[in-house]
């Protein structure tokens, strides 16, 4: 008995641009991209493909799979750090273009593990109240938040969002445990101001736009070592054998980190599924976009566990177990 996934949708905007794309921009090249973190192009959103569009899209194709109606949504939560506005929130843009008239919706921000987040809400909705159905969506357009002359940055991100619907199940399936976790003492290793403050006592000199920086070499270290806890502690809790992991969707940060991590866990290659190559590092959007394409491709059937593990800016982290 639990919170099950009744569809997922994902949406991707059409331009890619490629690492070699990007050798014309900044000093780098693709077989340093390539090595480095796995990246073979990303996704770049073009006019009319605002987080809010790429979000209704993903959650159209989730609600077509659920079999249910916009209407039959209660909660919209999104999961971002890049829509078009600051207030109204990305879920209420979502809400007002699918027309969920019968829903609240509100925004997250919980940067890369942000939909986990989301997806813990959503089961914590849905536990108090059976009859409550949950439109849970990450969304980002992080090409409009780089710093397109920083090499360090920008060749990681790329746009896209991802949608699921959460409900309730009374057979045996259902989210089993989920672990989240954050440390603000270490926001400065991956961060993005907001635009300047208009009162001039509360300007940050130190403000040099609203885009991502990062110091790639720590967060490295800490994403590592903190997903690997939080996997851990989920598999403790619902006394689970990694072995018995039909799927791992990871965060797609980097292949680099990902190896790393698989192989403290001793995860077999052919129970993750990665495709950070295609679309780079979408933040929120990423866990929710590689769920929908492993489901797509057939690669989790009902009964199996599929395991969720996320690190982002925050810093924030956690990882979520499911019986699908
Ligand atoms: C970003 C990352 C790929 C950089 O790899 P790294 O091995 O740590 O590289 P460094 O930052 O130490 O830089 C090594 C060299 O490559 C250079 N370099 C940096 N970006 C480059 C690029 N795009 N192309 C070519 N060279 C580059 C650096 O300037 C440095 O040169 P130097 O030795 O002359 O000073 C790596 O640190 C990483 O994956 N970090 C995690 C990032 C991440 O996933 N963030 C999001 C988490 S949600």
């Amino acid at each position: 008995m639990g919170t099950i996934v009744l569809g997922t949708g994902s949406c991707l905007p059409e331009k890619r641009l490629t690492n070699d794309d990007l050798e014309k921009m900044v000093d780098t090249n693709d077989e340093w991209i390539a090595t480095r973190t796995g990246i073979k192009e990303r996704r770049i959103a073009g006019k009319g493909e605002e987080a809010y569009i790429l979000a209704t899209r993903a959650a159209e194709k989730a609600l077509a799979q659920a079999g249910i109606s916009a209407q039959d949504i209660d909660i919209i939560v999104v999961a971002t750090i890049s829509s078009h506005m600051i207030m109204p929130s990305c879920a209420c843009f979502v809400q007002k273009e699918l027309g969920a008239a019968n829903a609240f919706a509100y925004d997250i921000n919980a940067a890369c593990s942000g939909f986990l987040y989301a997806f813990d809400l959503a089961d914590q909705y849905v536990k108090a109240d059976h009859n409550k159905k949950v439109l849970v969506i990450g969304a980002e357009t992080l090409s409009a938040r780089v710093n397109w002359e920083d090499r360090n940055t920008c060749i990681l991100f790329g746009d896209g969002a991802g949608a699921a619907v959460l409900a309730y199940s009374d057979s045996d399936r259902g989210i089993m445990a989920s672990n989240l976790q954050s440390d603000g003492s270490l926001w400065n290793l991956l961060y993005m101001h907001g635009p300047q403050s208009t009162n001039k006592d509360l300007q940050d000199k130190n403000n040099h736009g609203s885009h991502i920086l990062m110091e790639g070499r720590e967060v490295f270290k800490y994403a590592v070592k903190a997903m690997e806890g939080s996997v851990r502690d989920v598999l403790e809790r619902a006394a689970v054998d990694v072995k018995d992991i039909k799927l791992v969707i990871p965060h797609q940060a980097n292949i680099r980190i990902l190896n790393k991590l698989l192989e403290r866990l001793q995860v077999d290659e052919e129970a993750v599924f990665i495709n950070v190559q295609k679309y780079g590092n979408t933040s929120a959007a990423s866990i929710p976009i590689a769920l929908d394409e492993a489901f797509q491709a057939g690669k989790i059937s009902k009964g199996d566990m599929v395991l969720f593990c996320s690190f982002g800016g925050g810093f924030t982290w956690g990882a979520s177990l499911i019986t699908w």
